[in-house]
């Protein structure tokens, strides 16, 4: 065990395919309009592994991974470990983190992805964190990648509209300087499997679509996001208001208000990018982070409270100071 040590956050980078389906799209040949859609979820556009260019959750990953290590200055070979949020591997095994470690040359990295549905992010940078302040490993990728469009039941129009494909990656690494004031200061996990039929992707059998009863899980997401977010503000030591911005898995954006509202943090604290690319699940906090950093709102100094809700359920959340 190596006292004292912090995890911090040294980059982000993501990748989101080409292909752009827009909410006209589904007016095309559902029983819907842009105006339902972008009213009831704040969705206009997402974005799509098309057929013209096929890829998979591990390729997208390492696309997005080696933005994240250019950024950070930090070489594949110094790369300790890999963990994989995701719900649309390539494979029961080789498991996506295998598969990105010998793309991106990462030949000293120990890997495995981890099952949290759209909570994958917070529980792969919970794990993350521990393993790197207890000395198992001193640089890490954190990964949420996901071909979401390969679950989906094209002609559900109560799920299809609601999601998309993309990867984000964080470059953690242990901050050797002492600070005890930045990097990752908390994180909480919980989960409830009693309400697992609300939102599940089955693996075999014949209906292998994503299913959701989505105004229950509209109602259990507001409470245990606002919950989580409470429990990992006040593990850091941190009240809500102190906290600069709110980066919240992109479920949709009436999600997000009601949390925001729950939680009385005005919307100008909250990072909000789910109109372009809808419901990412794990890549959705690190599209969402990325955005924000880039644009100035997130740097050096910032505090951060990454919360997360998905099928399982699982909740995650975890307070950053960059
Ligand atoms: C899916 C969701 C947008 C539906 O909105 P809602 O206001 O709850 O709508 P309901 O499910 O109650 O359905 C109301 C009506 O809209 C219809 N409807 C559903 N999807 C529709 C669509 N895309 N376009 C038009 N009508 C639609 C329903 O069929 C229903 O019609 P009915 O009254 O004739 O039966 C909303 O429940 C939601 O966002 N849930 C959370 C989903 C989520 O984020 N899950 C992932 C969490 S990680």
């Amino acid at each position: 065990m190596v006292a004292n040590i912090k995890s911090r956050i040294l980059s982000v980078g993501t990748y989101v395919p080409d292909t752009v389906l827009t909410n006209e799209h589904f007016e095309s040949y559902l029983e819907t309009t842009d105006e339902w859609i972008a009213s009831r979820t704040g969705i206009r556009e997402r974005r799509v592994v098309g057929k013209e260019n096929p890829m998979s959750a591990a390729d997208m990953g390492c696309r997005a991974a080696r933005v994240a290590l250019e950024r950070a200055g930090i070489a594949a070979a110094d790369i300790d470990g890999i963990i994989v949020a995701t719900f649309t591997p390539d494979n029961i095994f080789p498991s996506t983190a295998c598969m990105m470690q010998h793309d991106l040359g990462c030949t000293g990295a120990f890997a495995f992805d981890i099952s949290a549905a759209c909570a994958g992010f917070t529980y792969a940078l919970t794990v993350a964190n521990n393993m790197i302040v207890s000395g198992q490993a001193k640089t890490m990728l954190v990964v949420g990648t996901e071909i979401t469009s390969k679950t989906l039941d094209w002609n559900d129009r109560g799920t299809c509209i609601l999601f998309g494909d993309g990867a984000g990656v964080v470059v953690l690494q242990a901050d050797e300087s002492g600070r005890r004031d930045r990097g990752i200061l908390s994180c909480h996990l919980s989960a409830d499997g009693s309400m697992g039929n609300l939102l599940m992707l089955p693996l075999w059998g014949e209906e292998r679509f994503l299913k959701m009863k989505g105004n229950e899980v509209f109602k259990h997401a507001v409470r245990m996001m606002a919950d989580a977010s409470v429990k990992a503000a006040e593990m850091a030591g941190f009240k809500i208001e102190d906290i600069d911005f709110l980066v919240p898995h992109q479920a949709n954006i009436r999600i997000v208000q009601s949390v925001a509202e729950q939680l009385a943090v005005p919307l100008d604290k909250v990072v909000i990018n789910v109109e372009k690319y809808g419901n990412t699940s794990s890549a959705s906090i690190p599209l969402a982070l990325e955005e924000a950093w880039l644009d100035g709102r997130v740097k050096e100094g910032s505090k951060l409270l990454f919360v997360g809700v998905g099928g399982g359920f699982t909740i995650g959340s975890a307070v950053c100071v960059i």
